[in-house]
């Protein structure tokens, strides 16, 4: 596998689109979805500042069950339709949350975050997972951030399930 190096600030505009194309590269040619999902969040924690958790969640049985992820250790399941996650799982719909603490049912599996993103993931029109990220700052995540993360997370997901 070559090295995956980002040499983009994360202010510039084309940092998304060199995040974009390492998680590409990382799972070129692998079947593996934990495979997968283990390194494009450590990918995202590399190269995406002021995060406090990055990772999976996966449907299972109906449910959410935590996946591969850095950061804190964290929730194991989650129901559909609860918290930020659950209501993503649920609805098919990015959340971007800039208060996690106005959130009603918001599920704080780390003290410290303050805001969070979470963005499902289908396969054959089904949701299959999210990709969850939690940041200790509030307002921490813009629309360029979901608009690059959602472009990422299409470019990637027929490798997550
Ligand atoms: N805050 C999430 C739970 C998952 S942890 O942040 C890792 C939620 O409300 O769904």
């Amino acid at each position: 596998m070559e090295t995956i190096a980002i040499a983009t600030s994360p202010a510039s505009s084309e940092f998304y689109d060199d995040l974009v194309s390492a998680a590409k590269a990382l799972v070129d040619g692998e079947t593996d979805a934990i495979a997968n999902m283990a390194n494009i969040s450590a990918l995202i924690w590399q190269y995406v500042p002021d995060l406090n958790w990055a990772g999976f969640y996966r449907v299972i049985a109906g449910e959410l069950v935590l996946g591969p992820f850095q950061g804190k250790t964290a929730c194991i399941r989650i129901a559909i339709g609860k918290g930020v996650c659950g209501t993503a799982a649920a609805s098919g719909a990015t959340q971007r949350i800039a208060d996690v603490h106005a959130f009603p049912g918001h599920i704080a599996c780390d003290a410290d975050s303050r805001s969070e993103l979470v963005i499902p993931f289908t396969k054959g029109g089904e949701v299959i997972g999210v990709l969850d990220l939690d940041s200790p700052n509030p307002d921490r995540f813009s629309q360029a951030d979901q608009d690059g993360l959602e472009r990422l997370m299409l470019a990637i997901s027929g490798q997550l399930g």
